[in-house]
């Protein structure tokens, strides 16, 4: 049975991931800071036996190096970087959302670093044995279209963008480095949909979580070795960087 491993699945986008690799007769190793509130997934977790939920925050590299070492028996076919945060205080998401020149939380931005760029990379060096021991051997970022350097003719979102840019500009080095062990990393773009995190951004006409969560799996079933490296939309099309 292939393995997948999810961080930050307790809300938002990734527990549609957890269903639909479940239903698909996955392990899903499924992690989030607080498991008794993650509601949703843990009613997926009754219903498919494969899914396991595991506390995690992201920030904390021991505890990850923790979480490897109780997983060392297991290989891991995807490990999918789900972690990524606009803000950490969801009480004021639309006054910070923006960040435009007056008034940076410098403070917020480095937290932001923490969870949406050095957490993906410390997944990554805790788990990158597991993976490469693995049938598949795949390590996927979540980033935004926001990150894009090129795309950017809006300006605003220091934090976001700058975090998701670093995220992309590491995970591509990475993509090199893990190369000679078989492992194909890329980062993905998600489409813009309404979760805690983006209230700001509803989701284009038609496109739903099952949607977007069925491309973005389409996406990472496609990943081979020769096509590494990249920034792609979850219609498969490259993200300039
Ligand atoms: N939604 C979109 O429109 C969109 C667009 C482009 C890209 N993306 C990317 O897709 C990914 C998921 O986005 P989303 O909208 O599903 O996010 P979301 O709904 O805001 O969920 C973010 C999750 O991250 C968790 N989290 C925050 N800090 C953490 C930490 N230190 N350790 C572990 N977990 C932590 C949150 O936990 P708590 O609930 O406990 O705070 C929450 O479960 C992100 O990488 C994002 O950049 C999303």
């Amino acid at each position: 049975m292939p393995t997948v491993l999810i961080t930050d699945a307790e809300r938002g986008i990734a527990p549609e991931f957890v269903r639909q690799y479940a239903r698909d007769g996955w392990r899903v190793i499924a992690t989030c800071m607080q498991p008794a509130a993650a509601e949703e997934l843990t009613s997926i977790a009754d219903e498919y036996v494969t899914v396991e939920i595991h506390t995690l925050d992201v920030t904390d590299r021991d505890a990850i190096y923790e979480l490897a070492t109780k997983l060392e028996d297991t290989t891991i076919d995807i490990l999918l970087n789900n972690a990524g945060v606009v803000s950490t205080d969801s009480d004021n998401l639309m006054a910070l959302l923006p960040q435009r020149m007056c008034g940076l939380d410098f403070p917020e931005w480095e937290k932001l670093f923490r969870i949406n760029t050095l957490g993906p990379m410390a997944m990554v060096e805790a788990f990158a044995d597991l993976v490469a021991a693995s049938g598949e051997k795949k390590i996927i970022s979540l980033s935004s279209r926001l990150a894009s350097i090129a795309n950017n003719n809006d300006g605003a979102y220091y934090a976001y963008r700058s975090t998701n840019a670093a995220l992309n500009a590491a995970m591509r080095s990475m993509a090199i480095d893990l190369a000679p062990s078989g492992i194909a990393c890329a980062v993905l773009h998600s489409e813009d949909l309404d979760t805690p995190s983006f209230p700001a951004m509803p989701p284009p006409e038609g496109r739903t979580a099952v949607r977007n969560v069925e491309s973005l799996r389409a996406q990472i079933a496609a990943l081979v070795p020769e096509n590494a490296g990249r920034f792609l939309g979850p219609d498969g099309r490259e993200v300039a960087w």
